[in-house]
């Protein structure tokens, strides 16, 4: 991730009439470099560590007209601290992704999903339903199911949302920040 002040914005995400987006908590350092250990030795396509995040949702392309309106869905919510245990390996067929994840996740991560997800409808933001939310952190794409033993937990103290706007580029994907925020 590209760290940008709140409000600034270039490159793709200036020129862009739509930008395909999505929220989700952002690791600080110390977490990312744990959650980057747990791609040792995973098949497929890894997810590039300063990439590693978890998505809370994905919105697709919506105008650049509704950025303020969806920094602003951000800037609203009630947002306190919580401790996610990323504690499990899981492995999604279909897209063949592997990921990582809280076996049990805390009840803030699962309220403040909904929150966001509500204050999107609230506001007239078209969103493809989802059929149930799974916290996870994609580790691997086009990857062979995971044979491991669980190791280390990873203590991830949560205090970042992003509002992240993602394009492709030659040989993989560039999240740039729109706005974030800390809490
Ligand atoms: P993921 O969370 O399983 O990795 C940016 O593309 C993020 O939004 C990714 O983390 C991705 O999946 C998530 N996402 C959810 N639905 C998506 C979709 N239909 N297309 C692309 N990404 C999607």
């Amino acid at each position: 991730m590209r760290e940008r002040r709140h409000g600034s914005r270039e490159g793709n995400v200036e020129r862009n009439p739509s930008l395909r987006l999505f929220y989700a908590l952002w690791p600080d350092e110390q977490t990312r470099l744990r959650l980057a250990a747990l791609q040792a030795g995973i098949t497929g396509r890894k997810v590039e560590a300063a990439n590693l995040h978890l998505t809370l949702a994905f919105l697709g392309n919506q105008p650049r007209d509704s950025l303020a309106l969806l920094e602003g869905v951000m800037q609203s919510l009630i947002l306190n601290p919580f401790t996610l245990t990323i504690d499990e390996y899981g492995y999604f067929s279909k897209p063949r992704v592997v990921w990582a994840g809280p076996s049990s996740p805390p009840e803030a991560v699962i309220s403040l999903q909904r929150a966001l997800w509500q204050s999107l409808l609230d506001n007239g933001i078209p969103l493809e339903p989802v059929a149930g939310f799974r916290p996870h952190v994609t580790l691997a794409r086009d990857a062979e199911r995971l044979d491991r033993e669980w190791e280390n937990n990873v203590e991830w103290a949560v205090n970042t949302i992003a509002l992240m706007a993602s394009t492709s580029i030659p040989g993989g994907v560039r999240y740039q920040s729109v706005a974030s925020r800390q809490f």
